[in-house]
């Protein structure tokens, strides 16, 4: 049966969890595969607005099971108090299943991230200083401490002891901070596993099951493809795979298990942090867009650069995804627009690129070619099918199709759940 996966197509915040609610009725399981609580999902439901870092967007559907698959690194802390606020607004988390295998984030991870941002001054990352970057760094080099080590209390001392006796040489000796206290750590992460024990399970083999038995999962993706630790804009990028690929990896399911790959596209771009952008725009049409769109950040409030719909990045995406539908989220902020400029190639020192350049340099000078697609002046955020669309919408949608090579199934032109114009089913 179905495993969908829901991809971020640009750098982030594309919408995801709009994505994940429209799908919610007929999914069992929704699995978060990588990432942590770097990421922001927003979702409106009726005149509640839910802001999710950490829990899956699934935890919003009494009848959805989530899971924080093997490939989450897991601030405990984060996670128990995004579970508490929910409570407090009559959503339980009971349901929700983490991977054993997964990584904690450790507070010597987010003391590294940010004195090394501060190190690295100009040529700085940008990261939402989550600590994401070095938890998921001690786990290439085999010294994380995982989801199971809260069940052995031994071992979590003895991980932490470990991990301390070096990070703290180089917090003390290379960043001149004060070391971290390990027995400190190991009693704060000793009441973290008191209540989060119940919740810990081999999700891997709980979603084969489910697959066998004919559920549907959905594995919803944190960032974007752009962000990708291999295959985004290195090394302004997150230090995990949010692409496709990566979700198999993540969530403990085979390749072959994949049914359906979800691409989510805004209908412009945004990025967070450094890097390069080639469509981004310094200028009032920028502030405009970030103005119109909203587009500042869920997890760290800040501003989100903006810019043009990048036809070269959608169809990168495309292949490095395997997209099969796109959600295209955000049509309504463009509304009002005289023309609507849609980059479709860029110009390296003169040479002409359909494709993104393969050295990081080029890509650094890249400058968009633009094509110009006429906009429409009516407010769109009522329509109920895409036919509703005025001309010039439904043709710049098509045109996004077209450029990005493949098809567009669903629409956003609001916030709200009943926002969304379906073309052909995601299921
Ligand atoms: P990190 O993931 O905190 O290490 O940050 C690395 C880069 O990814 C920075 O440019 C962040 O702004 C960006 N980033 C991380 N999470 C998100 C997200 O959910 N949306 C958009 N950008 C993100």
């Amino acid at each position: 049966m179905p495993a969908a996966v829901l991809v971020g197509a640009q750098w982030g915040d594309e919408g995801k969890g709009k994505a994940t609610d429209l799908l919610g009725g007929d999914v069992d399981y929704v699995v978060r595969y990588q990432g942590g609580n770097n990421a922001g999902h927003t979702v409106v439901i009726g005149d509640q607005k839910y802001a999710l870092h950490l829990l899956p967007t699934g935890i919003l559907s009494p009848e959805v099971v989530p899971v924080i698959g093997n490939g989450v690194v897991i601030d405990p802390g984060v996670l128990l108090s995004e579970i508490d606020g929910l409570a407090a607004r009559g959503i339980s988390a009971e349901r929700l299943l983490i991977s054993s295998n997964a990584h904690l984030i450790m507070p010597h991870h987010k003391a590294l991230d940010k004195v090394t941002e501060r190190y690295l001054g100009k040529a700085r990352i940008g990261t939402t200083g989550r600590g994401i970057g070095p938890a998921y760094g001690d786990k290439i080099a085999r010294m994380g401490v995982r989801v199971q080590d809260l069940l052995d209390p031994g071992i979590l001392a003895k991980k932490i002891e470990v991990a301390l006796t070096e990070k703290n040489q180089v917090l003390t000796k290379v960043y001149n901070r004060r070391g971290i206290e390990p027995a400190a750590v190991l009693e704060e992460y000793l009441a973290y596993a008191e209540r989060l024990k119940p919740h810990i399970a081999d999700t891997s083999l709980v979603l084969s099951k489910a697959l066998d038995e004919g559920k549907f999962v959905l594995l919803e993706g944190g960032q974007g493809t752009l962000l990708d630790i291999d295959h985004g804009t290195y090394p302004f990028v997150t230090s995990s795979s949010p692409t496709a690929g990566g979700a198999c990896a993540g969530a403990g399911i085979p390749p072959n298990r994949l049914t359906k790959i979800i691409g989510i596209l805004k209908a412009y771009t945004t990025r967070v942090g450094s890097g390069p952008f080639p469509t981004e725009l310094t200028d009032e049409m920028g502030e405009w867009l970030r103005q119109t769109g909203g587009e500042y950040g869920v997890t760290t409030g800040r501003n989100r650069r903006c810019g043009w719909f990048d036809a070269v990045i959608a169809r990168y995406a495309t292949r490095i995804n395997g997209v099969t539908d796109y959600f295209l989220t955000k049509l309504d902020v463009l509304s009002g627009l005289e023309s609507i400029p849609v980059c479709v190639a860029y110009e390296v020192d003169g040479v002409r690129h359909d494709e993104i350049p393969m050295t990081q340099t080029d890509f650094h000078h890249a400058k968009p070619i633009y094509e110009e697609l006429p906009g429409w002046q009516d407010d769109i955020t009522g329509a109920k099918s895409f036919e509703d669309l005025p001309r010039n919408a439904q043709a710049y949608v098509r045109a996004l199709e077209e450029m990005s090579g493949a098809p567009i199934s669903a629409i956003g032109v609001g916030p709200g759940r009943d926002q969304t114009l379906v073309i052909r089913s995601l299921v």
